[in-house]
């Protein structure tokens, strides 16, 4: 085996952002003792993960978990990760709205289900998330499961037929997150995003606007009066996305970024408006 110092050299000439930390997770999992008389078999997959992620396959997946807050949620390749700036809004909706156990939460695109889940675990609210793609829903469904989260609901589907599909008209809801895929399509991003994750995860059409187009339309119509929708969106896309809660019957607009969330990898940034 080779020593700590090498493996991280490794990593950070393969381009990792925290190379010290992404060590420290993958070599945790695994119970190496400091004589250094480790299990050959085990050694080499700790090699094969190493390799892997100096490849920039994303450390998540290679672990097989995100951590937000202290909950767990499995995750693995073709799903997308959820990311620690997503929880702005969850700390957001702590914050600003007062909801309970009878209210109605819909997480759009709600990819592994990690930000409607922690909704729920806060609030104890009804939650319904819509998501599109099979494999994601997979997840989801695995992580509704491993927390306990009976009052998370699931529609797989696109959220721009939710409304023609659903047989019952759905209850006004109290609040509507959404986050989106909102990279422009010829924007270039690191390969943990532009490589190892699904492209309908991470673009959409309209210079990235196409999905968060569809979430205020879909806003517009689930909220009611007064209720709230929460958006996340690229730091270049506040304007844009304001316009378009302008457009589609809401007041007192505003984007807002969270230091506490925000790390090297992005801001997190979302703009919220109030339904008329
Ligand atoms: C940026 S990811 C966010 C996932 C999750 N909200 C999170 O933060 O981990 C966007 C998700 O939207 C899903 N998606 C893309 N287009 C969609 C659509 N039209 N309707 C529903 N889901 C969609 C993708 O499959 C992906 O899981």
């Amino acid at each position: 085996m080779k020593t700590k110092e090498d493996y991280i050299n490794l990593l950070k000439s393969a381009g990792v952002w925290d190379p010290v930390g992404d060590y420290e997770k993958i070599y945790n999992q695994y119970n190496f003792t400091e004589a250094g008389q480790d299990d050959p078999k085990a050694v080499k997959e700790f090699e094969a993960d190493i390799h892997e992620r100096c490849n920039r396959i994303p450390l998540e997946h290679i672990v097989g978990y995100a951590e937000l807050n202290s909950n767990r949620y499995v995750v693995g390749t073709g799903v997308f990760i959820p990311r620690i700036q997503s929880l702005g809004i969850v700390d957001w909706i702590k914050e600003n709205q007062a909801i309970d156990p009878s209210s109605l939460v819909y997480d759009l695109c709600s990819g592994s289900g990690a930000i409607g889940i922690e909704i729920w675990q806060m609030t104890n609210a009804n939650i319904v998330c819509i998501e599109k793609s099979d494999l994601a829903t997979k997840y989801l469904k695995r992580n509704i499961l491993r927390h306990h989260a009976e009052k998370v609901a699931v529609y797989q589907g696109d959220i721009k037929e939710y409304f023609d599909k659903m047989l019952q008209k759905p209850v006004e809801a109290e609040i509507v997150i959404s986050n989106p895929p909102y990279v422009p399509k010829e924007m270039a991003q690191p390969p943990e995003w532009g490589v190892h994750h699904p492209e309908e995860s991470v673009y959409a059409e309209q210079d990235g606007l196409d999905i968060i187009n569809a979430s205020a339309l879909f806003a517009n119509r689930a909220l009611k009066k007064d209720g709230v929708v929460l958006i996340e969106h690229d730091e270049n896309q506040g304007e844009s996305v304001s316009a378009i809660l302008a457009s589609n019957n809401f007041y007192n607009i505003q984007t807002i970024i969270n230091e506490k969330y925000s790390d090297e990898t992005g801001l997190s940034i979302f703009t919220i408006g109030y339904k008329l």
